[in-house]
């Protein structure tokens, strides 16, 4: 059911200071950041050949990234992104599997523009899982 990885999110404490870090030190393509208040973070993506990385920073102590931070105060992984085909028809059968699917159970649009959920990360060992319709 899940294709592609899409991108690996990683929280960080200062977007302009991790951006600086891909784009100066490890040599990578990165965008300019961009805000997603719908989802209460700011977002840079670092443009990989086969995948994506998503350096996320919270907008506001009330961004649920902001709890994320307090206990991992320098960054983290924060989770993953699966790609599916059908978003709807794979959280109906995840549902049907048991797994929990956060939020209100309705698709959001995501950062990039496409429909995304996300999977409780104690039904994934430990991981949060984004879905996100191509
Ligand atoms: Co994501």
């Amino acid at each position: 059911m899940i294709g592609r990885l899409n991108h690996v999110a990683i929280a960080v404490p200062d977007i302009a200071v991790a951006a600086r870090q891909y784009s100066e030190v490890l040599g990578a393509i990165v965008s300019p950041p961009s805000d997603l208040p719908e989802h209460g973070v700011r977002v840079v993506f670092v443009e990989l050949g086969n995948t994506k990385i998503e350096l996320l920073e919270p907008l506001s102590p009330a961004s649920p990234l902001a709890g994320f931070l307090e206990n991992n105060v320098s960054g983290g992984i924060h989770h993953v992104c699966y790609e599916v085909a059908d978003i709807r028809a794979a959280r109906d059968r995840l549902k049907q599997g048991g797994a929990r699917v956060l939020g209100d159970g309705e698709p959001k649009t995501g950062a990039h523009g496409k429909p995304v959920l996300f999977l409780h990360p104690k039904d994934f060992s430990g991981t949060l899982i984004e879905l996100e319709q191509v």
